[in-house]
């Protein structure tokens, strides 16, 4: 097999990624990444997406992650300067860019994605919100923004009053019923959609699973 220059490219993108997002422990780690690429071209030969533009994209779409930088547009110029000093073309640079600005489920706000690359890389990254690793990342960031796993106390979001809300205070398994399992309904691609509402029966009966152990059923 030869190298490429596309190859190349793709290997310092995933360098870059790694040295990014290495220490990450919101669930934005290096192996989230790696399972996004490897989603994304999986997705992509099915829907006829270019391979090229899904890798890159879904490599470096945490870099300009709002959560790692000090806003979405510092973020973005991060990896707009990283591109600028590779050798791709304008159109595929900005591309990239246009889907990882557009990725995010900001509420289910953002438009819909323009291209068939970007509803992949769109699809593989939600896909790694449903499902067992789901449930894990869930946790994971709970515990890292010192959030209990589940409190009667606190409703969901959506249920809340205003004056609850502001405190910012959730659950983990809040976010399971504001976000995760909302997911498999915007999902864009009809290869993911499948693997989504698998991931997402699997879900759903864990969430049931933790409400009858915690009111005591079932034992
Ligand atoms: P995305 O990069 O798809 O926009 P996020 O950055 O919001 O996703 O979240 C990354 C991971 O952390 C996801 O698996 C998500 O479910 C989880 N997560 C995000 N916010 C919360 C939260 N408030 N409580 C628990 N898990 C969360
Ligand atoms: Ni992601």
């Amino acid at each position: 097999m030869t190298t490429t220059a596309n190859d190349r490219v793709l290997a310092a993108a995933e360098a870059f990624a790694r040295e990014e997002l290495g220490g990450d422990v919101t669930g934005h780690d290096w192996w989230h990444i790696h399972r996004v690429v490897r989603m994304a071209r999986h997705l992509a030969e099915r829907e006829g997406a270019d391979v090229f533009i899904c890798s890159l994209a879904a490599l470096l779409h945490d870099v300009a992650d709002e959560k790692l930088n000090d806003s979405k547009e510092s973020g973005l110029r991060k990896v707009e300067d990283w591109l600028a000093n590779q050798p791709v073309a304008e159109a595929d640079r900005a591309h990239v860019v246009e889907i990882i600005a557009n990725m995010s489920y900001n509420g289910g706000a953002n438009p819909p994605m323009r291209t068939p690359e970007g509803r992949v890389v769109q699809d593989a990254d939600r896909l790694d919100a449903i499902g067992a690793i789901a449930i894990a990342r869930a946790f994971l960031y709970a515990g890292w923004k010192g959030d209990p796993i589940y409190d009667p106390a606190l409703r969901p979001r959506d249920a809340m009053t205003a004056a609850e809300y502001r405190t910012g205070k959730s659950t983990a398994i809040n976010h399971f019923h504001e976000k995760l399992l909302r997911l498999k309904d915007r999902i864009n691609t009809p290869s993911a959609k499948a693997i989504a509402e698998e991931r997402h029966a699997y879900m759903k009966a864990y969430v049931e699973r933790f409400m009858d152990e915690w009111d005591g059923i079932g034992d």
